[in-house]
């Protein structure tokens, strides 16, 4: 497919208040409901790429290292980082609001892949991202080095096929 779509066009944000029927028992927010706003926000900015039926193919490790309260305002915000073949990476972006204090924090960072899918969940192809700010450029230069990366974990890659992990382990790969 020689379509290429800028990254900007695949931007997404979606913002949440935290509830209580959101928390644990601590009046923070849940960790698996975290997650399924970042699958929708993510599968959003994946739709607006490729136009297609997405489905979530993987999501890299999340970390909680701070929790978010009861009444913060969540704000989620999404955008295609590289496509391959049917295969594209997302990158997420969360911040936790508290507007009476005026504070607001970046909380969460993380990846997941999505998949374009025909009607008959086949994989489809997509087309290419065009990155445009520095930002941008950075995550679609590191992204192919991440999907190998996830790809060798799910033991779809062979090690010594990933090439691009050279650069992370420092490793002598001959093939
Ligand atoms: C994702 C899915 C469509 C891949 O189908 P498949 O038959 O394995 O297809 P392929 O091997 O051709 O892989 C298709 C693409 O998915 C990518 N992919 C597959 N598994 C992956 C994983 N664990 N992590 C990242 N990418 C993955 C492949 O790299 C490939 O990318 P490319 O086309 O850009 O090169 C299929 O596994 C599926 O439908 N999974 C369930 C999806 C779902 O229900 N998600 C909700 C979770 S509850």
């Amino acid at each position: 497919m020689s379509k290429k779509k800028f990254a900007k066009e695949s931007a997404t944000i979606m913002t949440e208040m935290v509830l209580p029927n959101d928390t644990n028992t601590l009046n923070n927010l849940m960790g698996g409901r975290l997650m399924h706003w970042m699958d929708v926000v993510a599968a959003i900015a994946a739709q607006k790429h490729s136009n297609r039926i997405v489905v979530t193919a993987s999501a890299d490790s999340i970390s909680f290292k701070q929790p978010i309260a009861l009444g913060n305002v969540v704000t989620l915000q999404a955008k295609v980082t590289r496509a391959f073949n049917s295969s594209m990476e997302v990158f997420i972006e969360v911040s936790a609001e508290d507007i009476p204090a005026s504070k607001k924090t970046i909380t969460h960072r993380a990846f997941f892949t999505f998949v374009a899918v025909d009607q008959n969940g086949k994989p489809i192809e997509i087309p290419e991202v065009v990155p445009e700010t520095p930002e941008e450029v950075e995550l679609y230069e590191g992204a192919l080095r991440r999907r190998q990366l996830r790809l060798v974990l799910a033991k779809r890659m062979k090690p010594e096929d990933a090439q691009e992990l050279k650069s992370i382990f420092n490793l002598e790969i001959t093939k």
